[in-house]
């Protein structure tokens, strides 16, 4: 046993239905005791009660930092590390000049493993402990992710990458191998330790019916895995898909009509829906995960938060790493902020917190194991210096509240501000 002192916060509710500060529990000198041998929280509350509770438990006093729950990166692309921050392109431009010849060059598994190495390692030192990440379509790619994960006893989730056509001839399978190899890749890792399997068409314009139609009866057959997509990002995208599935409504009815679209589905970006397309998405129960250093990085849109939220939509948050433009959940929380701005709602900092975590959480339908400082829920934790730099403290020590404390970090922090990470209650 274990005892983790600091201040600690955590949500009970979604801060966006509940007032915002009531839906936290927080502490100014609370515990947070961690079981190692079962990787589970085992009790949060004061500290001085947990001290008095478990006088054998080995203290690791972090003071004035917070501890919170490990970060939820509901989208990522961990091939696109090395291409982070690549200049000067909108989405289609970018994926042929930038991306895919990167992605290319994952079917040799050495490189894999290295790339997702140096993807574990950034996420772990940015606060983030939980990623959903699309792989490529060699399933090398998939293997180098979930092996480096498991090694690390992590809780991760991701999927081989589908493509059969719009995409360069190295990085195309056909609808028969996208289903067969995703089914191996889903049969070899979905539940092992705490990997996750999802089914992963890229996007509609780079799958032809056929292949959508297989992986939509593969999901069928799965449906206790997650399955990621785009929808929805940029206004070309979408003029594009248009013109392939010209029988669709709209972009969302194409996974729709190939049964991608439910409980379960994570619809990457979604920035510009008609009210059709709110209203199924809600109907079915997907959630939407908001992607917003790489929606103004990309040239994308404004994702419509206030909106989604207030008609009762499911989100998550993430950094759409190599399209986004940071690793940090901080710095994601920060654009959410600005784009919340710039829909007239200023995101209050529980709002922000609860995103990237519970929030997260609860778009991976994994609300009752990650995300809270809870009794019962797996011990993956991140601890904030909020004074990790001269900026942020001077304006941090004004602070009259711990929303005040906290959301200089949130604006300004980034992995220098993670004091610690620790993953199934071990520090990494
Ligand atoms: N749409 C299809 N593929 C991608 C990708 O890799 N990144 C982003 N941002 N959008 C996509
Ligand atoms: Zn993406």
């Amino acid at each position: 046993m274990k005892l983790l002192l600091g201040q600690t916060l955590s949500f009970v509710a979604d801060p966006f239905v509940e007032e915002p500060t009531a839906s936290a529990r927080w502490e100014r000198r609370g515990a947070v005791a961690v079981d190692e041998a079962t990787g589970r929280i085992v009790e949060v509350g004061p500290a001085e009660d947990l001290r008095a509770s478990y006088r054998e438990a080995k203290v690791v006093d972090h003071g004035e930092a917070l501890i919170l729950p490990g970060f939820i990166d509901a989208h990522v692309h961990y091939p696109q590390t090395g291409i982070i921050a690549s200049w000067g392109k909108r989405l289609i431009d970018w994926l042929n000049s930038y991306t895919f010849p990167e992605e290319a060059r994952f079917g040799d598994r050495a490189y894999a493993d290295e790339i997702a190495g140096r993807f574990f390692d950034l996420a772990l030192s940015h606060g983030t402990t939980t990623s959903v990440s699309y792989c490529t379509i060699h399933p090398e790619s998939v293997d180098a992710y979930f092996t480096v994960a498991q090694k690390r006893g992590l809780r991760a989730l991701g999927g081989k990458t589908c493509m059969d056509r719009n995409a360069p001839d190295d990085l195309r399978d056909s609808a028969q191998s996208a289903y067969d190899d995703s089914k191996a890749l889903l049969e070899a890792w979905h539940g092992v330790d705490r990997l996750g399997y999802v089914v992963t068409p890229r996007f509609a314009p780079t799958s032809t019916p056929e292949q959508l139609e297989a992986l939509g009866a593969l999901w069928g057959e799965h449906p206790e895995c997650l399955m990621q997509t785009h929808l929805s990002e940029q206004t070309e995208e979408i003029d594009w898909v248009m013109g392939l599935f010209p029988e669709a409504k709209d972009y969302t009815d194409i996974y729709d009509r190939f049964g991608l679209l439910g409980e379960g589905a994570l619809m990457g970006h979604a920035i510009h829906l008609s009210a059709r397309e709110r209203a199924r998405l809600k109907e079915v129960g997907a959630s939407l995960i908001h992607c917003p250093t790489s929606n103004t990085f990309i040239g994308s849109g404004l994702f419509d938060m206030p909106g989604l939220k207030a008609e009762g939509q499911r989100i998550g948050l993430a950094t759409d790493t190599g399209g986004g433009s940071s690793f940090s959940m901080l710095r994601t929380m920060a654009a959410a902020y600005d784009v919340g701005q710039l829909h007239g709602t200023a995101l209050h900092p529980a709002q922000l917190l609860w995103l990237a975590t519970c929030g997260s959480a609860e778009a991976l339908r994994l609300g009752d194991r990650i995300g809270t400082l809870s009794a019962g829920y797996e011990a993956d934790l991140v601890v904030l210096d909020m004074a990790s730099t001269p900026g942020i403290a001077q304006r941090a020590a004004r602070a009259e509240d711990i929303w005040e404390q906290v959301f200089p970090t949130i604006m300004m922090g980034d992995d220098r501000a993670v004091a610690a990470t620790y993953v199934a209650g071990r520090k990494v």
